[in-house]
């Protein structure tokens, strides 16, 4: 028997995240029928901490399935992986030192297979879907996340269709087609994406992985909070900038340092989280300003960071919640100064980072200049996928 097939999923149920009523991992789930809010997995921490210690990280995989007791999947022979997720944490030197920090950090998601951590989520959600015995796939995207399924479906062999703004980048149209999914572009944004992609699944008997509507996808993206501890010696930074669409890695990465308090790596210390959206998109910051819960939303939704155009989230409360809780705040950045940032990390420390991973740069100018970040605190930003995914919107941008 390998290492890997001896370290098991301490999974006990799913909860829902607005009522807590808890409801079986066994069959494919999506929302809370009776309010229609996403439910969370939950794990007998207490069993996984007696293998998952600190130590047995050093043997293990350099991958997100290294974290394979606070993982989903039951039966290892059903993972999905590209080898996703253990992406460098940067220091980032030069880039530091032109703001005047010392510690500032850039955790590298573009470098993840199909250049973007949405490799994160689907990796884990494609793997659930397929011990569920879910063999057809459907969901909507802003680009990434669809290019992602379609190349974790191909490996499986599954059946991938994917729903997506008629302007949504290139390479993640290519890159579906590339993959065998069947591309669907809609004449919309994301939201009607969704609601296209969910009448296609009632219709052809698919399972729509849409993000939180399905259980699993912010498992993945949780072992960004894993791994920013773990690449830390243990420890929790001061600050995590984090680009904003449907917020699911803000609440998998609050959600996974929860989990590592109950597993005793850190203790009741949290990053204060930030979340970024665009100007021409920001439901979640203006919910958070108003001091609502849930965010009204958002008319006309126009940016070039295709990952933030998301007017309406159905985590949105789940979001707010974690910025306000970490005593953290919310802000909108232009389409320019993501730009202007594009340009200042790739030339600063050679990070060639999408529109999304420069707004959190531009949002760090930001609170330096107000005060709300010092400039000894340990930052990290999160660069969620690569530029090379953005040529045909960046390249113009750019002045090429
Ligand atoms: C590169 C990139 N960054 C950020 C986001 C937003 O992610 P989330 O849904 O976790 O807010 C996306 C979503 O498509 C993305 O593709």
């Amino acid at each position: 028997m390998s290492a890997r097939s001896q370290i098991r999923s301490h999974i006990t149920h799913l909860e829902c995240s607005l009522s807590g009523e808890p409801c079986g991992h066994e069959v494919p789930t999506r929302l809370n029928p009776k309010n229609g809010k996403p439910y969370l997995a939950r794990y007998d921490l207490a069993k996984a901490a007696e293998t998952l210690t600190k130590d047995s990280l050093a043997e293990r995989e350099s991958n997100m399935w290294r974290y394979r007791e606070v993982m989903p999947v039951i039966d290892p022979s059903y993972i999905v992986t590209l080898g996703e997720g253990f992406t460098p944490l940067q220091h980032a030197e030069r880039l530091g030192k032109h703001l005047g920090m010392k510690s500032l950090l850039i955790k590298d998601e573009g470098v993840n297979p199909t250049g973007s951590f949405k490799a994160r989520g689907l990796s884990a959600a494609v793997s659930k879907a397929y011990e569920l015995g879910e063999m057809k796939l459907t969901m909507p995207s802003a680009g990434n996340a669809a290019g992602a399924m379609a190349a974790y479906a191909a490996q499986a062999g599954m059946e991938a269709h994917v729903y997506m703004p008629k302007d949504a980048p290139m390479a993640n149209q290519l890159e579906c087609v590339a993959y065998g999914a069947e591309l669907n572009l809609v004449d919309g944004f994301i939201t009607d994406a969704g609601r296209i992609s969910g009448e296609a699944a009632e219709k052809h008997g698919l399972f729509d992985v849409s993000t939180l509507k399905e259980p699993y996808r912010v498992e993945g993206k949780k072992t960004m909070g894993y791994e920013i501890v773990e690449q830390l010696g243990f420890e929790v930074p001061d600050v995590v900038i984090y680009p904003t669409g449907g917020g699911t890695g803000i609440v998998g990465i609050w959600k996974a340092l929860d989990e590592m308090e109950q597993l005793g790596w850190i203790g009741s210390e949290r990053p204060r989280m930030i979340c970024v959206q665009a100007e021409g998109c920001s439901p979640l910051v203006d919910a958070y300003k108003k001091g609502e819960e849930f965010a009204e939303p958002f008319p006309n939704p126009k940016t070039l960071a295709a990952g933030m155009r998301v007017p309406a989230a159905v985590g949105d409360f789940l979001v707010i919640r974690a910025v306000r809780e970490s005593g953290g705040t919310a802000l909108t950045v232009t389409d320019d100064q993501m730009v202007e940032s594009v340009r200042n990390m790739s030339a600063f420390e050679g990070i060639f980072p999408a529109p999304e991973g420069g707004a959190t740069l531009s949002a760090l100018e930001l609170l330096l200049e107000s005060g709300e970040v010092n400039r000894d605190e340990r930052v990290v930003l999160l660069n969620t996928g690569s530029a090379l995914k953005y040529l045909d919107v960046l390249g113009p941008a750019l002045g090429f």
